[in-house]
């Protein structure tokens, strides 16, 4: 069968916001696990594992160990704004390492799929300071009313102790593996979205537009990689992927959530 386009391919699956920071591996050698799962509070997540399974070369795992223990921590939901400016360090860190490392390969597919951080770290920096002292006060119970009716972090949890994503893992990351399982935690995503945009909003207004916009980041990226991808690849990564997530990587979906309409 003709091997799709990895990057392509890879980058439609990262952003699908299973994985934070990746790039698809060019050798299947198997690759040493992190120590980063070990004692941390927080959902159970394992991130070496969804790193693993996706093929993230080891020479840039190595730059990512912080990044992903920050993200894991964040998932927790707990003093969310503290552990985003954790994260923002953190990806500062990630991007200085990343930097001294570019015998590693490109770095569109990190750059894709941290782009959200980009955002509101560096970008939109004054616009979430604003909103950051209001957030501290009610984001927590937001996102964690809107886990367990959407159950985004359930979907997480399963992913990452999938046999076959596990499987993936061992053998040094395969994506078709892995795709399989990303249409329900798209469904996870495309439920807790409108969720956290009109909470966030009613107590700290214009904080979900700023949330949103925030997320959706790597999926436009992702998006404008799909239109621009060939026909046979785009139904390979359709047929993979299921309705579910195609809503999630097309322009036009895109633009109506921006605006509200889910
Ligand atoms: C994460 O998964 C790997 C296998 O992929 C396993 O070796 C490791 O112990 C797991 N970590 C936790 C905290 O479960
Ligand atoms: C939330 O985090 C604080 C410290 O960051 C900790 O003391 C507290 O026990 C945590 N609460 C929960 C419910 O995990
Ligand atoms: C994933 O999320 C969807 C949508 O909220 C939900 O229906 C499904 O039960 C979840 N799956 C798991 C394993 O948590």
């Amino acid at each position: 069968m003709f091997p799709p386009p990895r990057h392509t391919l890879a980058t439609l699956l990262l952003l699908a916001g299973a994985v934070w920071c990746s790039l698809p591996s060019q050798s299947s050698t198997v690759a040493p696990r992190l120590p980063l799962d070990y004692g941390v509070s927080g959902p159970n997540v394992n991130v070496s594992t969804i790193l693993s399974a996706v093929g993230t070369p080891y020479c840039m795992r190595r730059c990512l160990g912080r990044l992903a223990l920050a993200a894991k921590k964040l998932l927790a939901f707990n003093e969310t704004t503290a552990r985003f400016q954790d994260l923002c360090s953190a990806f500062a860190a990630t991007k200085e390492c990343l930097d001294a490392r570019i015998h590693c390969g490109p770095r569109n597919v990190y750059d894709a799929v941290t782009s959200g951080m980009e955002y509101t770290c560096v970008t939109k920096r004054a616009s979430f300071d604003r909103v950051e002292p209001c957030l501290r006060e009610h984001v927590d119970p937001i996102l964690q009313t809107c886990d367990s009716s959407c159950l985004l972090r359930a979907n997480l949890s399963a992913f990452s102790t999938a046999p076959t994503v596990q499987m993936a893992a061992q053998i040094g990351g395969n994506l078709l593996m892995v795709a399989k399982h990303l249409p329900p935690f798209c469904s996870a995503v495309q439920c807790a979205l409108p969720c956290i945009l009109e909470r966030a909003n009613a107590v700290c207004p214009l904080s979900g537009w700023l949330i949103l916009d925030s997320v959706l980041q790597p999926f436009d990226k992702a998006a404008a990689l799909f239109a621009k991808a060939p026909p046979l690849m785009q139904q390979l990564v359709r047929e993979q992927l299921s309705d579910r997530c195609a809503y999630l990587f097309d322009v036009t979906s895109l633009a109506d959530m921006r605006k509200g309409k889910f």
